[in-house]
């Protein structure tokens, strides 16, 4: 609520954006607070405490991309593309470079959320300030997109694959950014 980012989150992105960086950015600390306490408590947060380590550590874990598999042409379109910047080091998850077996993008029902991210980027003013993601919908075809979708949700979850995902990607393409 107060930067936008955090370690084991995704960051704030299109419309929720401006909600942060330019309205509880400035808001006092105390209500930031009350906010979080209140969020909190309706998702039975302190309940839950136990849970948060061991969710983490299976997130890592399933983070097995890229080993052993240096022919698979999604594997090189990561590797040059993605990995550059998605990488974790021994200090486990950085926020500004979103471990992405952990963000909800990858492992969401729908793989809207990732087609987006993947064509647009993140703004400078959208995520972390300052800090920038580049859009790939000039470089990339949808059959590379959607190449780059599958190798994720197969290698970073343990979530069964989408389906028509090149059609998916053909859809939001052809629909544009939309309101944002
Ligand atoms: C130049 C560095 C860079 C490259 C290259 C890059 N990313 Fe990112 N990506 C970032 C940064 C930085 C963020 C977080 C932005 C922020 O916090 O403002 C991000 C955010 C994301 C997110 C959103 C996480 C969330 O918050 O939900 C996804 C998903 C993602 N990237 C996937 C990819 C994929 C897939 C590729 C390759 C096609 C890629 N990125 C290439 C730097 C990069």
């Amino acid at each position: 609520m107060r930067t936008g980012i955090s370690r084991f989150h995704g960051t704030v992105m299109g419309p929720m954006s401006p909600v942060v960086h330019k309205g509880l950015a400035k808001l006092p600390d105390s209500d930031i607070e009350a906010l979080a306490v209140y969020f909190a408590d309706i998702n039975d947060a302190a309940g839950r405490g136990s849970e948060v380590q061991p969710a983490i550590q299976r997130a890592l874990v399933v983070d097995r991309g890229g080993r052993g598999q240096q022919y698979d042409p999604a594997v090189r379109l990561y590797t040059a593309a993605c990995a550059s910047c998605h990488y974790n080091g021994g200090n486990g998850p950085h926020p500004l470079r979103p471990d992405l077996a952990i963000v909800s993008a990858v492992s969401l029902s729908d793989p809207t959320n990732l087609i987006q991210v993947i064509f647009y980027g993140v703004g400078a003013q959208e995520g972390a300030p300052g800090v920038v993601m580049p859009g790939f919908i000039h470089g990339f075809s949808d059959a590379d997109v959607a190449r780059i979708a599958a190798y994720l949700r197969a290698t970073h979850t343990n979530l069964a694959p989408w389906p028509d995902l090149e059609k998916k990607v053909a859809a939001i393409r052809a629909q544009g950014r939309g309101q944002e």
